[in-house]
Formats: structure tokens, C-alpha cells, sequence
């Protein structure tokens, strides 16, 4: 945005031209008309909340997935482990950070774009890894990767996808990470990674964080439809996993075929085996944070699984200073949890994050609207990154200073 925009946005407030509303259209005709919409559809594409105007926010968008899904999905992808105090404190641990920006910086013009190992994106926002996309929107995934790629970003894909690596890689070109949840038949883990480097995946993601506790998905009894669960054991690689099953025998073989007693040598046979670069997630220790650098991962996503996991745990940007302080520069540092706003952006950033990466927003634009709803919640995060950015008079990306931040 140049300094003409930015004046426009000051005397007209929302609605600059070549922002939101042409960047609208253009996404419009590039996701075309949908035929597979579910339910409350017309009215994400009336608008946003609920009263058909079009999303300025994510909240807003947040909203129209809830109308746009069945109770059960939408809680699934809205709520945390227990008392949700983690997933709480993801939010307010942000609201609580104050920015202090400097007057006068004479900067006119932004470059959002950055690069995560290596990979040049065009803005510091990636889409984190989220399991079942499919119980979204019938595209899932193939959705998303579209978006992604369009949007110029990354795109984390969960071992639980519910579409394989083949199917994602054959949907977009673009740059993708794989999260992997172990099986435990290492010739399956073997084999998934093997094809997960065919099909020109960037790097390789291991999510440590277990023990998910989520009361509303068991009141809810959410779970896969069994065609669901069928595929995506399938698509992982348990080849003995078939429709000919009762429901209970997949339940129980997926009960069964993960790994989920890791340790850090884990991370040496994996090593071993692939020559991409290597991330944890779930890293909120500095210990851990140290062993990782020792066994030369390449990146390190500070997370708590967006509150998912043991509730209790701090929100992860008060995580993200103590890591990135142990860690300097011998890894890449990103976070995730709780980034709803663009200035949520800039305070990771301000914080030493290299990019952070959205779940729950992105799952809720993929609900709300498919692709197109995956690039509109993109697009309003790097419109208001941009507006953070501008006020803050920083040009670029590597001019997000810990100044910035009041303490
Ligand atoms: C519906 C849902 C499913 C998720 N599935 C996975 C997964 O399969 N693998 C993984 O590593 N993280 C998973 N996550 C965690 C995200 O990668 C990310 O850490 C989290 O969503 C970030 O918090 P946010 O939702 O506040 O942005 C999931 C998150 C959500 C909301």
C-alpha cells in the first residue's frame, strides 16, 4: 500500500479501492461459482456476520462458519481442552502486549514479503496444520492449498487432512510443509515421508504436543463419518484398513496405530531417513527448545496447539521471548495461537517470531466459503498487518523491532 491508499483510508475509512473490495471480486471469479456449498452458504456470499454484509474481520467470519456448519464441526474446530484457559489466555496474552509506535518514520510504502527457510512468502502468515478439512467443505484441503498458493504463503498440511499428499500436491504448485503424527510401523512413517519428498513437499513439521481433552467433542460425540477415517488411514499409508471394516474395527485400529510415546531419538531416525528441513511443534520450554537447536532442527514452532492440548498451559506469544532468546539464530522460530488481528502479527514479529501461522481462522474461512473463504481470512490479515506495519513506520518486515513492544 502507498501512501495515496493509505491517505484514502484515512478520509474514506474501510473500503479502499484495490484493498478489500477488488481483491473480493478477483478472488470471486478465481474461486468460481460453488455447486458443493453447505448450508448458510448464500449468505457467506451476501455477506458477513450474520446480517449480510461482507467480513471485516475475522470474528466475522468466525461467525458465518458457525452458520455454515453442523453444531458438532463447528465446535470441533471453536473450542479448547477443559476449561479452555489456555485457549483464552491465547487471546488475552495478545491484548494484554501495548505497541509503542515511533512518529515520523517517513515510510509510504510496505513489503510484507519474508522468507521461512528459505522460501520467499509474501507476507510472515502461514496456515498451520489442521486435522479433518474435509468435515469443513467437501473441497478440505485441495481448497486450501489453492488459497494458499494464490495468497503466496505456506501451507502446513496435517497428517490428518482427510486428502493424501498426492491429492494436495496435484490441487496447487505451491510451497507446502507436511505435519507428521507418527505411525507406529516405522516402514509406514518411512513410506509417508518418502512420498511426502516425491510430491515436492518443503519440509517436515513432527508435532510433539499431545493429549487432546476436549469436553464439548465428547459431549458432542463428534467423529469421522467412516469414509472419512477409511480414507485418511488409507492415505497415510495402513494399506490393511478397508470399507469392508465395521466402524468399531477402524475406531480401534486407529486407536492402535500411532505412535505417541515419542522421544527426542526419534528425531535422529527421522534425520536419518529425509534430507528436508525439520521443525517441532509444540515447543513452549526452553529446554526443549535447546535440545532441538542441539540436534540441528531446522525450525522450532512455538505452539501450544491453539489451547487443544493441556489446558493450563501460558498462551504461546508469552512463550516466544524465552525461546527465541536461547535459540538465536541456529533455528528459524515461529509461533502460533491466538492471531486474529494484524497487529497480533506485528507483536510476534515484534517478539522475534520470523512468521506466525493461523489455524482456527483459515478452518473457519475454508467453512464459510471455500477457497474464496480461505483467501478473504488472508487477505484481512495482510491488510491489517500492512495497516499495523505503516503506522508503526516500518517498510519492511525485518524493521519490526522489540522497541516496538512496550514493557
Ligand atoms: C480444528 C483444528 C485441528 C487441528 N489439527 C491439527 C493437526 O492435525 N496437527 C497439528 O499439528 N495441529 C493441529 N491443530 C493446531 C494448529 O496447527 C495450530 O497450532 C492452532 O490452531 C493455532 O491456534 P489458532 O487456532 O488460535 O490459530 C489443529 C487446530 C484446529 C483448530
Amino acid at each position: 500500500m502507498d501512501r495515496r491508499l493509505f491517505t484514502q483510508l484515512l478520509t474514506l475509512g474501510a473500503g479502499v479501492p484495490g484493498l478489500g473490495h477488488a481483491a473480493d471480486q478477483k478472488q470471486e471469479a478465481v474461486a468460481g461459482p460453488r455447486t458443493d456449498k453447505p448450508a448458510g452458504d448464500d449468505a457467506t456470499r451476501s455477506g458477513g456476520g450474520s446480517a449480510g454484509q461482507e467480513p471485516v474481520n475475522v470474528e466475522d467470519v468466525t461467525a458465518l462458519a458457525k452458520e455454515a456448519l453442523p453444531r458438532a464441526t463447528f465446535d470441533y474446530i471453536s473450542t479448547g481442552s477443559a476449561d479452555e484457559i489456555t485457549l483464552r489466555e491465547n487471546i488475552a496474552a495478545f491484548r494484554r502486549i501495548r505497541v509503542l509506535p515511533p512518529l515520523l518514520k517517513g515510510v509510504s510504502k510496505v513489503d510484507l514479503s519474508t522468507t521461512v527457510l528459505k522460501q520467499r512468502i509474501s507476507l510472515p502468515i502461514m496456515l498451520a496444520p489442521v486435522a479433518a478439512q474435509r468435515m469443513y467443505h467437501p473441497q478440505g484441503a485441495l481448497a486450501v492449498a489453492r488459497a494458499a498458493v494464490a495468497a503466496g504463503t505456506v501451507f502446513g498440511v496435517s497428517s490428518s487432512a482427510t486428502n493424501s499428499v498426492e491429492e494436495i500436491a496435484a490441487a496447487s504448485r505451491g510451497p507446502k510443509w507436511f505435519q507428521l503424527y507418527v505411525p507406529k510401523d516405522r516402514a509406514v512413517t518411512r513410506q509417508l515421508v518418502q512420498r511426502v519428498e516425491r510430491t515436492g513437499f518443503k519440509a517436515i513439521i513432527v508435532t510433539v504436543d499431545l493429549g487432546e481433552w476436549k469436553d464439548a467433542d465428547r459431549r458432542n460425540r463428534f467423529a469421522l463419518p467412516k469414509e472419512m477415517l477409511v480414507k485418511h488411514l488409507r492415505d497415510v499409508g495402513f494399506d490393511q484398513v478397508s470399507n469392508k471394516m465395521s466402524y468399531q474395527e477402524v475406531f480401534a485400529f486407529n486407536e492402535r496405530a500411532w505412535d505417541i510415546s515419542l522421544s527426542w531419538e526419534f528425531f535422529e531416525w527421522l534425520r536419518s531417513i529425509t534430507k528436508l528441513p525439520l521443525l517441532i511443534k509444540g515447543v513452549l520450554r526452553q529446554q526443549d527448545a535447546e535440545k532441538a537447536v542441539s540436534l540441528g532442527l531446522d525450525g522450532i514452532v512455538v505452539s501450544n496447539h491453539g489451547g487443544r492440548r493441556l489446558d493450563g498451559m501460558p498462551a504461546s506469544i508469552d512463550r516466544l521471548s524465552d525461546i527465541v532468546e536461547v535459540v538465536g539464530d541456529r533455528a528459524e522460530v515461529y509461533m502460533d495461537g491466538g492471531v486474529r488481528r494484524g497487529t497480533d502479527v506485528l507483536k510476534a514479529l515484534a517478539l522475534g517470531a520470523r512468521a506466525v501461522l493461523i489455524g482456527r481462522p483459515y478452518a473457519w474461512g475454508l467453512a464459510a466459503n471455500g477457497e474464496a473463504g480461505v483467501r478473504k481470512v488472508i487477505e484481512l490479515l495482510r491488510e491489517e498487518t500492512l495497516n499495523a506495519m505503516l503506522t508503526s513506520g516500518c517498510a519492511k518486515v525485518a524493521d519490526i523491532e522489540r522497541s516496538l513492544i512496550m514493557t
